[in-house]
């Protein structure tokens, strides 16, 4: 059976899921309802917990069954939620991270500041899951430019590009202004799947998202040169990612590595692209040690 690939298909995605052929898809990715009462307009979205619940087992059982076994399963929640996807998770894929993403939201009271989203990242399999490492330019004053980070004393041993990035990403916003967003509810930032999508494929990849909303996950996957496959409830949600993803006539690349650019500034880089872009200049030690070398090599009798 032949895969949908580059469709945004229209309709439930357990019934969609269900045409999907076992071990085929690169990487899913998934931002379901949250079940907060948000303004959705073709989805309640305040089920019972127990319904809820039973309704994301399904398709978090179903996400692990169409992913290859060298792929990745990545779920975008709040913790709350999280914590339970986690114990479906653990019975059926491989723990790898839990993502913590910084995004700042207002005081509900009497509570911590909730101040992070996290993402779920499992593979199907416990070994040769794919996986890159990422970078993320260091972080310099918007004033004068220069490093925020005293690097103790070890400037010149710093990667030329920027920083890898751990589980913790504090440099990447939600969308503030309602000028750079769609009319949906809860729309992710495209730099934020950019960046997933760098993290656990390749190019050419296929990239599921069971709940695309106005499309950024299919966006990110397009914009680097991978294949999606898109399914969403709602036809003006699924009408504003079509029109969006009619748009982009071409991959972002910079020198022929597919980049996540923002402000027109790379803001994230697979480390083995990096490598090549950005070589690593010599640290002063190692200057020293290779003048050295050099001056006993010229001392020696021909
Ligand atoms: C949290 S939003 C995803 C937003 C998306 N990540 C974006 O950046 O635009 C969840 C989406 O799932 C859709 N949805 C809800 N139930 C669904 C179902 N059973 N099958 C497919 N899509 C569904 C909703 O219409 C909504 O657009």
């Amino acid at each position: 059976m032949s895969l949908p690939l580059d469709r945004v298909l229209l309709g439930d995605c357990l019934e969609h899921l269900a045409t999907i052929p076992d071990d085929s898809i690169d990487v899913c990715f998934a931002d379901p309802p949250f079940n907060l009462d948000k303004k959705y307009t073709s989805y309640k979205d305040n089920l019972p917990l127990r319904d809820y619940l039973a309704w994301c087992e399904q398709w978090l059982v179903e996400l692990v069954r169409v992913t290859k076994p060298t792929g990745s399963i990545l779920v975008h929640n709040i913790p709350r939620w999280l914590t339970y996807f986690s114990h479906i998770l653990n019975q059926h894929a491989h723990f790898r991270h839990w993502i913590a993403w910084d995004a700042m939201s207002a005081p509900v009271g009497k509570t911590l500041l909730p101040a992070h989203y996290g993402i779920l990242f499992y593979s199907k399999s416990d070994r040769d899951t794919k996986f890159y490492e990422i970078r993320a330019p260091h972080k310099t004053c918007r004033v004068c430019d220069s490093y925020l980070k005293d690097y103790g004393g070890k400037k010149d041993q710093m990667h030329p590009f920027g920083y890898l990035v751990s589980d913790v990403w504090t440099d990447i916003h939600r969308i503030r202004h309602n000028k750079n967003r769609d009319e949906h509810p809860c729309q992710l930032p495209i730099h934020l799947l950019e960046r997933l999508v760098l993290m656990t494929t390749d190019e050419g990849d296929v990239v599921l998202d069971p709940f695309l909303g106005t499309g950024t996950a299919a966006i990110a996957a397009k914009k680097l040169n991978r294949h999606y496959i898109g399914i969403e409830l709602d036809a003006m949600y699924k009408a504003i990612a079509e029109e969006k993803l009619a748009q982009i006539k071409a991959p972002t690349m910079y020198e022929g590595y597919p980049v996540s650019i923002y402000l027109d500034k790379i803001q994230s880089i697979r480390d083995c692209d990096a490598k090549e872009l950005f070589p690593r200049q010599l640290t002063t030690q190692e200057k020293r040690r290779r003048k050295k070398k050099r001056v006993k090599q010229e001392a020696l009798p021909i």
